[in-house]
């Protein structure tokens, strides 16, 4: 049995007021979050627009140390990498079909100092981690097809997590280094149980947090229920 990570619940600032960012960083940071998730969308690879590198950098101060967790949902990615880098990004994810060349862009995330990420859609096959595993410190599986918050978790995702699970689970006895396993989308206090013992590790909650009342008990709520269905 390998030693599990501790848990990490990454709010989603997809779901989060816009006009107010600032504070309602240092605000989920207080109530609780572990990392920041920052999605990047360039209504190219996705239907949809957010943000870039001057916002992550902007928004670092009020992160009090959080690791800014950078899921680029972006096509081409390279010339990317350098700008959140500096922007303070502390993890960098990206989706194989938008890089031209894997490796070379696994690369370049980590000449550049962050931890690298490997993102898999719905309907991505799982044999992008053949010859990368090496390269990576987080897989991410996307529970939505990506572009927005609020959608429905996929079911499918809880087998692709349990056959993902094992891989990085043999990788870790063989290697001695873990590797995360992220989901990310339609993550609620009601369905991390499951997807938890699954066997991910991180949890990216967009609507869930910012969605709620109290960030601070829906946090405290999501780790709890993680922990347990671990245990
Ligand atoms: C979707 C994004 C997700 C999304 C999660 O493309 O990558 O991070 O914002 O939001 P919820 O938790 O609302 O599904
Ligand atoms: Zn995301």
């Amino acid at each position: 049995m390998t030693t599990r990570a501790p848990i990490v619940i990454a709010p989603s600032l997809l779901s989060a007021d816009f006009a107010r960012l600032g504070e309602q960083v240092a605000g989920v940071v207080d109530a609780g979050a572990d990392w920041i998730h920052l999605d990047v969308m360039d209504n190219h690879y996705v239907p949809n627009l957010t943000v870039g590198p001057m916002v992550c950098e902007a928004i670092r101060p009020y992160a009090s140390g959080a690791m800014l967790d950078v899921h680029l949902m972006c096509e081409p990615v390279d010339a990317l990498v350098p700008l959140f880098a500096k922007a303070g990004a502390g993890l960098i994810s990206f989706h194989p079909e938008a890089t031209r060349h894997v490796d070379r862009t696994l690369q370049v995330i980590r000449d550049h100092g962050c931890q690298a990420g490997l993102v898999f859609n719905p309907a991505t096959p799982l044999h992008w981690l053949d010859h990368t595993i090496d390269k990576l410190d987080l897989v991410m599986l996307m529970s939505v097809n990506p572009g927005f918050g609020g959608q429905n978790f996929i079911a499918s995702t809880l087998p692709k997590l349990r056959s993902v699970r094992a891989r990085l689970d043999a990788y870790e006895r063989e290697h001695r280094r873990s590797i995360r396993l992220e989901v990310d989308g339609g993550v609620k206090p009601d369905n991390i149980a499951l997807i938890a013992a699954a066997g991910a590790d991180t949890f990216v909650a967009g609507s869930a947090v910012f969605g709620s009342k109290s960030w601070r008990d829906t946090i405290a709520t999501l780790r709890a229920a993680a922990l347990a269905a671990r245990a």
